[in-house]
């Protein structure tokens, strides 16, 4: 499965590639002939995106890797054994995928916001940890961390999102600790604070609501910033919105 490094081509982990805005970035990735590792855990959603980035690229670029990023905590090592079966190097962690509870907080159970932690901040977490010695490897190698307007400070906040918000803060802060501490590696790390952008998330949370931003659109943003605009950045929190002041 290891294939000779093309130099032109980067080989980049998008987590929550099977729906929303992750699919629409790996979909656009594909175009340009990237090599893909699409992590998510339905697993038919995910080879449907697999398969449609490959038709789109020509050739197998794109590699389904489904996962529950909840199982990491367990194992690294497994996780880090499937990653080493599809690829030797990453240029680009891109920890997408996410979850959220929209709940007043005195309702959500801490059981719940635990949950949430573990898969918008704790994963992300030991996903970069994880990933370390196969970004080391690549010359251009960086972080993107998908975080959200409700965790900028001073933005408006949406009642119901207080844990989804504070764990998107939690992963923002180590966004920018993390930049400091991989500069003598080499590796930038930054974060997309994304507005509403219209997603099944999107959807289930807010019912009725319609986004000024499709998840096609941002996905086109999100590969740019990915391929071109992180190379400017390190440590940045950077709002994405049309929609959030
Ligand atoms: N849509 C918005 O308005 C908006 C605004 C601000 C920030 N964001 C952030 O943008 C990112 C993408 O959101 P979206 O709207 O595209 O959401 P989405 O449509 O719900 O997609 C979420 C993705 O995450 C994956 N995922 C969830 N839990 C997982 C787990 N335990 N292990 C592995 N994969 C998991 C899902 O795949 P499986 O179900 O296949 O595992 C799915 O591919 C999220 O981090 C979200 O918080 C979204």
């Amino acid at each position: 499965m290891h294939q000779a490094k093309r130099f032109e081509y980067m080989t980049i982990l998008i987590t929550g590639a099977s729906r929303g805005i992750g699919a629409q970035l790996a979909l656009e990735l594909a175009k340009d002939k990237h090599k893909l590792i699409l992590l998510s855990r339905n697993k038919p959603n995910l080879d449907k995106i697999t398969k449609g980035c490959n038709e789109l690229a020509g050739e197998e670029l794109a590699f389904s890797m489904v996962y529950d990023l909840k199982e990491i905590e367990a194992s690294p090592e497994g996780f880090t054994d499937l990653l080493k079966q599809l690829t030797p190097e990453l240029d680009c962690l891109v920890n997408n995928a996410g979850t959220l509870i929209r709940n007043p907080f005195e309702e959500i159970p801490i059981k719940d916001s635990k949950e949430l932690f573990d898969v918008n901040f704790f994963a992300p977490a030991m996903l970069i940890k994880a990933t370390l010695p196969f970004l080391k490897e690549s010359d251009n190698a960086s972080i993107v961390n998908v975080i959200s307007m409700a965790a900028v400070q001073g933005s408006s906040k949406f009642s119901g999102l207080s844990m989804y918000s504070a764990s998107k803060g939690a992963l923002a802060t180590l966004t920018e600790c993390l930049a400091e501490e991989f500069i003598e590696y080499n590796i930038r790390v930054n974060a997309l604070a994304f507005g509403a952008v219209q997603t099944e998330m999107l959807a289930e949370a807010f019912p009725g609501y319609e986004a000024p931003t499709t998840a096609k659109e941002m996905g086109k943003f999100f590969k740019w910033f990915v391929l071109e605009g992180s190379k400017h950045f390190n440590g940045k929190l950077l709002p994405v919105s049309v929609s959030t002041p």
